[in-house]
């Protein structure tokens, strides 16, 4: 044989050798990447929070039951956890989002671990719950937790109740690495407990309730298609009776559809007593000191 006919062989051979080691190259970065996503993702998961103070200054006592279970729905524990549980998210290769049937969960947890659940977003074993907007629930005072607590306690276990628990897929570890799923944790302050509600109370319930979704002063993007206004902005456009309609009905003054905020208002916010949502509007209509 000539060198001719070997030439081009040798040249395909190598050109072979050439591409595979380039795919292989390709192939090894591209699992190095995932697996720095997995490692990422896997440490934002297992990481252990400190737990903080968890006394409360007031008993659960069975006296504040029924306030309880009006709080346990008007500060919107009720909209996500529901009576059962309710997978709140669920999609292939993404992952599983459950807010828990809290009558399971609740045998397994102490009191302070149900304080340190809400106040600071941590598990019992000290990782982050995810996506509960413990940034807003952390300054719910002593004795409106304790109430809620009590209340939780005398729930029946439910026959019906989810089952299985908060479950990442590849997509949503993805996203986890890339501090796109908000850990509880980590919005949490510690150490704004009151034993009462401070005054002015329109003031403690927009910082617990209206701000799982709105800030005072600019809008807030919630990244699925929304955008929930700065509220000192908006609300000085409603007459006080307007204003409770809207809370009560969710209907705003020109009859658009408010998504998130009608069901927020036909849910938690239904539960709002009239002095507290007229304490609201004074306080979101007022001139900030
Ligand atoms: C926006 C939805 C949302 C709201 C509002 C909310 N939660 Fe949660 N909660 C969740 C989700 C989601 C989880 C589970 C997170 C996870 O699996 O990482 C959770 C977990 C918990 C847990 C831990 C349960 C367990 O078995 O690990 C407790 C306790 C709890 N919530 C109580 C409350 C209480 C009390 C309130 C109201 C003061 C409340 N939640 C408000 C979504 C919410
Ligand atoms: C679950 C999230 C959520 C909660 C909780 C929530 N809001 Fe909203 N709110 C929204 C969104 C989103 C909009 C904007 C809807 C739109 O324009 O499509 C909105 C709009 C509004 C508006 C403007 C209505 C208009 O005329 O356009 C007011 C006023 C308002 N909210 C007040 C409140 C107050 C007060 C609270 C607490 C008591 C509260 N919201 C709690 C999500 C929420």
């Amino acid at each position: 044989m000539t060198t001719a006919t070997l030439e081009p062989r040798r040249t395909s051979r190598g050109l072979k050798r050439w591409a595979r080691r380039l795919l292989g190259g390709a192939a090894a970065l591209a699992l190095l990447a995932a697996g720095g996503i997995w490692l990422k993702a896997e440490a934002a998961l297992h990481r252990h929070w400190p737990a903080g103070p968890a006394e409360l200054a007031v008993a659960p006592a069975p006296a504040l039951v029924p306030e309880g279970e009006r709080l346990f729905r008007a500060f919107g524990c009720h909209d996500c956890h529901q009576d059962a549980g309710r997978v709140l998210f669920e999609a292939r290769g993404v992952g599983r989002l459950v807010a828990p049937n809290l009558t399971r969960s609740l045998p397994g947890f102490t009191d302070a671990d149900l304080v340190r659940a809400v106040r600071q977003g941590i598990r019992p074993d000290g990782t982050s719950l995810v996506v509960m907007p413990t940034g807003a629930l952390d300054e719910i005072s002593d004795r409106d937790l304790a109430a809620i607590l009590a209340y939780l306690r005398t729930v029946p276990p439910r026959p019906d109740a989810v089952s299985g628990g908060t479950d990442w897929g590849p997509l949503g570890r993805v996203a986890i690495a890339a501090g796109a799923i908000p850990f509880s944790a980590a919005a949490a302050e510690a150490g704004v407990a009151r034993p009462e509600r401070p005054a002015p109370e329109g003031a403690y319930l927009a910082r617990t309730i209206c701000a799982g979704c709105h800030d005072l002063d600019l809008p807030r993007d919630d990244g699925l298609g929304f955008v929930a206004p700065a509220l000192r902005d908006v609300a000085p456009a409603y007459s006080a009776d307007g204003f409770r309609h809207l809370l009560r009905t969710g209907a705003p003054l020109d009859g658009r559809d408010l998504g998130p905020m009608k069901e927020a208002a036909l849910g938690a916010l239904s539960h709002l007593t009239d002095p507290e949502i007229d304490a609201l509007y004074g306080y979101l209509t007022e001139a900030p000191e």
